[in-house]
């Protein structure tokens, strides 16, 4: 399986400065197939601009978030048949900072995988412990929990969803978890796939947090690294680039 590189560019960017990241990835491309499947994950209101910028090229986009709701009365929400609309493959469903600062709990989470599937969008689906959870022995409790709430919900559409290993305290801290500690808790996602699915080979696992252009040909040298989910090095085009070139 082609491993798959995803960006998160957050809330940062512009149209300006995301025109030339863009063809700065494009360009040091040159037109040469991609190591890695990749796909680059805007703020809701550039999509248009990155389905206008990268049609015709090999980077896919996404959103990095979708409403639980299929329509109606959901004030500033963004459903995932409009996502549909712009082009959208991706919609990054649980990360941390949705699950921290707008509360989203494992079932919200989970009917965003859902609706996101059902408009034929592929969720990224973010599941990592907090550090406190880590120091107290319950990493894999927690990640199990919160895979365990999706594969509840998208049922016999398991294999179609992206499972995203992100370390809470990995995020944007610089502290990236070794390979070996990466690889233990993607090996427990593993096998809850595999008991969920008929085609637990189809589903990627990627890790995310902190990986940058010196440490991803590491992270995803292990046997259950798929990819990664890749923040701050997201918003640098050689820096990406060289993560998607180490994906081998
Ligand atoms: P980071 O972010 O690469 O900046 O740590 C990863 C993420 O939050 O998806």
């Amino acid at each position: 399986m082609k491993k798959l590189i995803a960006g998160n560019w957050k809330m940062n960017g512009s149209l300006a400065a995301n025109e030339a990241l863009v063809k700065a990835m494009l360009e040091g491309l040159g037109g040469a197939v991609p190591a890695a499947d990749m796909v680059l994950c805007a703020p809701a209101p550039y999509l248009a601009q990155l389905g206008g910028l990268l049609r015709d090229s090999p980077i896919a986009w996404g959103a990095q978030d979708v409403s639980a709701h299929e329509q109606g009365a959901f004030t500033g929400e963004v459903s995932a048949a409009m996502l549909r609309d712009f082009g959208c493959r991706y919609a990054i469903v649980g990360h941390s900072e949705r699950r921290q600062y707008h509360a989203e709990s494992d079932v919200t989470v989970a009917n965003k995988a859902q609706r996101a599937l059902a408009a034929g969008v592929t969720p990224i689906v973010c599941v990592g412990e907090t550090l406190a959870e880590r120091e107290a022995g319950q990493t894999e409790l927690v990640v199990k929990r919160q895979l365990a709430a999706v594969i509840h919900v998208v049922a016999h559409c398991t294999s179609e969803i992206v499972v995203a290993y992100e370390p809470v305290w990995a995020i944007g801290t610089g502290k990236t978890a070794t390979p070996e500690q990466a690889q233990q808790v993607h090996a427990v996602l593993r096998a809850q796939i595999a008991a969920a699915t008929q085609h637990p080979e189809r589903v990627h696992l990627l890790y995310g947090g902190s990986m940058n252009a010196a440490n991803a040909a590491s992270l995803l040298a292990q046997p259950d690294i798929d990819g990664g989910l890749i923040g701050g090095a997201s918003l640098k085009a050689a820096d990406f680039l060289q993560i998607v070139g180490s994906a081998r």
